[in-house]
């Protein structure tokens, strides 16, 4: 008998990788293949195509959470067949959904968190789909009941904006009103933000954790704008926090910043659990301050224990596991566990971005004293033959994954480049990608002549 008869007809004998899948490549990766394989088989081509990706605890890029401990991958892997829609099947996971989100509206002060009203998401794009949604539905009720015009919403934000807000004036049909960002103003600060508003805007959106930098912007002094504006003109705009990575950072880290429900202009917040929740992706939460800023007309009813439970999501189906995994961390860990893991990251963060200010070539943006995500560029003025693109490529090279990007708009000449501190990036760790940014730094100051740039080696790459 040969050895592929062997392996027709004794399958289970044949070594891993001598079996007929993973001997040959899979010959029409975009048709389904005609035959069964073996589940081990199928597990392991599949395994090791993964396994090209890079290392998720060395992205330094995402601020998805990369790591939970043994009982939560536990929970995790019990609790992958429920449907966060079926409350009706599911109704324990229901009722830890709406403990979450109270849990959130009273960490973020809400007057009277038994108000309040939230609910999870697939990820902060969606609660922020949610929140502009409530917003522009408000502002329709009120102009519509003052005989206006509701053809031409907009929403006033910082061109620093993450891409979710562009989606959601793009899909729901608002006009997005950019505010620049500036040398002067890095972040939506208030200044002048006169110019922006008029009768037809729906709200303002604060970012706690700018995207590109991790900077806070000040709401209380963009709500203090606000109020000033509201007594002079009688517009009276509400504020939406974005704080898909901030919101589980400030209540920690910095208790005593007046950001969240503490301020009456801030009519709802978002978060990604799987951020700063510390919880595996996909997992968002949206809270209103109080149940009366949600329009009645956006919520819709399921059935649940033979009564209808409200709902207001853009998805139907979608995993019920990490609405558990976020109830698993809020008990793991407590207020106390929390401020102390967030710390951690901190004095991590602020560990690295002093160590790379020391280096020479490099300006810090920021220091990671906000949210533990700073920023960093190359000091202007000097000569030399590389850029943070380089260097991106040369991190890349011994496995870390470390992005450089322009900055928005009025500030697009300017190149950065981003660590985000997450739980599992530990002082060791962090030492030994100083170790690795020095000596790549090393080496690209040692070039006599130009690499090709970016564009020139992105063609390459396609
Ligand atoms: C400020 C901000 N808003 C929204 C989002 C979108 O969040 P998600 O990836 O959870 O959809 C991000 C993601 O980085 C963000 O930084």
């Amino acid at each position: 008998m040969t050895r592929s008869d062997a392996s027709e007809e004794y399958p289970d004998l044949t070594s891993v990788f001598d079996r007929s899948l993973e001997a040959h490549p899979v010959s029409a990766r975009h048709r389904l293949p005609d035959h069964e394989s073996l589940p081990s088989t199928a597990y392991q081509v599949v395994h090791d195509e993964a396994m090209l990706d890079g290392n998720a605890r060395l992205n330094l890029a995402t601020f998805v959470t990369t790591w939970m401990d043994d009982h939560a991958a536990r929970l995790y892997a019990e609790a992958a067949d429920k449907n966060m829609i079926d409350k009706d099947e599911y109704p324990a996971t229901a009722g830890v959904e709406e403990a979450c989100w109270h849990i959130l509206a009273d960490l973020w002060n809400a007057p009277d968190p038994e108000k309040a009203v939230g609910t999870s998401t697939i990820g902060s794009s969606e609660a922020c789909m949610l929140g502009g949604l409530a917003l522009k539905r408000r502002w329709q009720h009120a102009r519509r009941a003052a005989g206006a015009s509701t053809d031409r919403p907009n929403l006033v934000m910082s061109s620093a904006v993450q891409v979710c807000w562009e989606k959601f004036c793009n899909y729901f049909d608002v006009e997005a009103r950019f505010v620049p960002i500036t040398e002067e103003h890095p972040t939506l600060d208030g200044h002048d933000i006169d110019r922006y508003i008029d009768e037809n805007t729906i709200g303002v959106v604060a970012i706690m954790g700018v995207t590109y930098t991790g900077m806070y912007e000040p709401v209380a002094r963009i709500a203090a704008a606000l109020d000033d504006l509201h007594a002079r003109t009688g517009l009276d705009v509400p504020i939406h926090v974005d704080g898909a990575s901030g919101a589980m950072i400030a209540p920690f880290l910095q208790p005593d910043l007046e950001w969240d429900f503490r301020l009456e202009r801030v009519h709802s917040i978002n978060t990604s659990g799987h951020k700063y929740g510390l919880v595996y992706p996909g997992l968002g939460w949206v809270v209103w301050r109080d149940a009366s800023l949600l329009p009645d007309d956006l919520v819709f009813r399921v059935s649940y224990l033979g009564g209808q439970m409200p709902t207001f999501a853009l998805n139907f189906s979608r995993p019920g596991a990490q609405v558990l995994l976020q109830y698993y961390s809020f008990l793991r860990l407590g207020r106390r566990g929390f401020t102390a893991v967030q710390r951690e990251s901190q004095t991590v963060a602020r560990h690295l971005a002093a160590g790379i200010a020391r280096l020479g070539p490099f300006e810090l943006w920021n220091d990671g004293s906000d949210i533990p995500v700073f920023a960093w560029r190359l000091r202007e003025g000097d000569a030399r033959n590389w850029s943070l693109y380089d260097l991106q490529d040369r991190l890349r090279m011994k496995g870390w994954l470390v992005p450089a990007y322009p900055l928005p708009d009025d500030l697009a000449d300017r190149t950065v480049q981003r660590i985000v501190v997450r739980q599992g990036l530990s002082m060791d760790l962090a030492e030994r990608f100083l170790v690795d940014l020095r000596a790549e730094t090393a080496y690209l100051e040692l070039l006599t002549t130009p690499l090709p740039d970016i564009a020139e080696r992105s063609a390459f790459h396609h």
